[in-house]
């Protein structure tokens, strides 16, 4: 029996805060191994825009070009970003509008029950260096309306990935006009699709592998498992380029930041999208998570903490195992928006998704060498030669206060007799940020330019015999260079 360092099995231990736990210990394999992802996409960290918001976002945020900038200065690639929500189905195209959108709210935390958006919407959208995916409107059975949007945004968005027809039909009721008075059901739904998606198609000169289809809120009758058979019988699944669920893991009522940072919680909700990614991949069509975040309704104040920003990291880790090529973070209505990446200032989440992009950058294949069964994670990431290029380790372990766990790691099958590591850390998982209380690196995101503030600090950790040791403390993630 070769020594349990070889073993790639995890120590089993009990994780209680403040108790001193055992080492841990993962193998590298030295290639994917046959639970590993399938190939990744340059960029799997995208961003989605409440319609009526993203002009204001592009035009009056200063951080919202500076921190996708950040984002593609790790990737290499823009960001991809959907611009769509619940105001996608209130909005309706007007051709001789000459400002970007227009509407009126009371207070300027509402959305508006209804707008317009104009040519200068599709040019601003068409700016962006990045893919986009367009929302249009189906809700308000205005079919014209939509394909004549369809068209302006397929003749001037030249980095258009595809159109979405409708958002959340969940949500539809009999009294909205699509409905047409019946009673709005999964069923009818799948018939609204692959009808819209014909006509949209026609509209474009038979275009087709245009469409995000499905756009349905968690799971439940509206899922992408009831639409494909409809697709299917009707020849439609030439028209969609995408399946798309939104995913959001909590709601105000039920906010628990403790659940949504642990790693078991992640897997065991990730991976009841398995039948719909599975579906999509039948198809030879792409999955993404075309709108998601910590929670609806703001989650009763866990969204905007670093215990959220974690939980993006190890969400996306756990998507893109699954097969989901990308995941766009909702951002909603400025000012009114717990969840958002940046306003003022950076939030705590962005810290999250800045270091998923660094672990995921460049990269082929990622995969789970812990059984996500526990609290901690492990995943081992392949570089385009399929070499591990990285490690990240994540102790989701919930620390709010008091004495800090933390594990000691051993990782064996290193071949480089020195390795760097970054650390991304908070003061707790409750921590809302500010004044260097969350770091990446040792750094902070300066508010107003989004730059890396700060010296950088790479700890360094020799090797041995291919095997090295890491400590990680409880609500701490650590990037292993190898
Ligand atoms: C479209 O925009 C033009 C120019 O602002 C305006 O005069 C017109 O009333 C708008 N049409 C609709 C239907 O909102
Ligand atoms: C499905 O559509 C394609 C493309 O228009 C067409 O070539 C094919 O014949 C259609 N198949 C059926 C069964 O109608
Ligand atoms: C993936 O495979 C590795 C071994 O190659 C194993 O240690 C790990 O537990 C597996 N992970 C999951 C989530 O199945
Ligand atoms: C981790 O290893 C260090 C060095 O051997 C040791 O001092 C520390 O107690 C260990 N921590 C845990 C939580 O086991
Ligand atoms: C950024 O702004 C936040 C909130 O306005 C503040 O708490 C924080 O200290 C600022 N961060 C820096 C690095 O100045």
């Amino acid at each position: 029996m070769a020594g349990t360092k070889l073993h790639t099995s995890i120590v089993p231990v009990l994780l209680v805060a403040g108790s001193v736990a055992n080492g841990l210990s993962f193998a590298i394999p030295s290639s994917p191994p046959a639970n590993a992802s399938a190939q990744l996409a340059a960029a799997p960290v995208g961003v989605s825009f409440e319609f009526f918001a993203f002009p204001e976002y592009f035009e009056g945020l200063p951080l919202t070009n500076s921190c996708l900038g950040q984002l593609q200065d790790v990737t290499g690639t823009s960001p991809p970003i959907r611009i769509g929500g619940t105001t996608q189905d209130r909005a309706t195209y007007n051709a001789s509008l000459t400002s970007v959108v227009s509407y009126s709210v009371a207070s300027p935390d509402d959305a508006p029950e209804t707008l317009t958006f104009g040519d200068p919407f599709m040019d601003l959208a068409a700016s962006y260096e990045g893919t986009v995916t367009f929302g249009l409107n189906r809700r308000l059975d205005n079919i014209d309306n939509t394909i004549a949007a369809a068209k302006v945004a397929k003749s001037k968005i030249s980095n258009l990935y595809a159109l979405e027809l409708g958002n959340e039909p969940d949500f539809y009721t009999s009294s909205d006009p699509i409905a047409d008075g019946q009673t709005w059901t999964a069923t009818l739904d799948a018939e609204s699709q692959v009808s819209w998606q014909a006509s949209v198609s026609s509209g474009l000169g038979d275009e087709t592998a245009f469409t995000q289809a499905g756009v349905f809120f968690g799971l439940g009758s509206f899922e992408v498992t009831n639409l494909v058979p409809e697709e299917e019988d009707t020849n439609s699944t030439q028209y969609v380029r995408s399946f798309c669920h939104h995913y959001y893991p909590q709601s105000a009522s039920t906010a628990d930041l403790d659940e949504l940072m642990s790693h078991e919680e992640i897997v065991e909700g990730v991976a009841e999208y398995q039948a719909q990614i599975t579906a999509a991949k039948d198809l030879d069509k792409d999955f993404v998570f075309g709108e998601t975040n910590s929670a609806t309704g703001g989650g009763g104040g866990i969204s905007p903490t670093f215990g959220a920003g974690l939980w993006i990291l190890d969400y996306v880790m756990q998507a893109t195992i699954l097969g989901v090529k990308q995941l766009f973070f909702h951002q909603g209505t400025i000012g009114d928006c717990p969840y958002c990446w940046w306003e003022e200032a950076v939030n705590a989440p962005f810290y999250g998704a800045y270091t998923a992009a660094l672990a995921l950058s460049g990269a082929s294949k990622i995969a789970e060498l812990d059984a996500g069964d526990t609290r901690f994670a492990a995943y081992a990431i392949y570089d385009s030669d399929e070499q591990p290029a990285r490690v990240l380790l994540y102790n989701s372990e919930y620390y709010t206060s008091g004495t800090r766990s933390s594990v000691n790691v051993t990782l064996s099958g290193i071949s480089s007799s020195m390795v760097s590591a970054i650390r991304l850390t908070g003061e707790a998982a409750t921590t809302i940020g500010g004044g260097g209380t969350i770091t990446v690196a040792g750094q902070t995101f300066a508010n107003g330019t989004c730059a890396l503030e700060g010296t950088k600090d790479t700890e360094t950790t020799n090797v041995a015999a291919g095997e090295a040791t890491f400590n990680v403390r409880a609500s701490e993630a650590l990037l292993i260079y190898m």
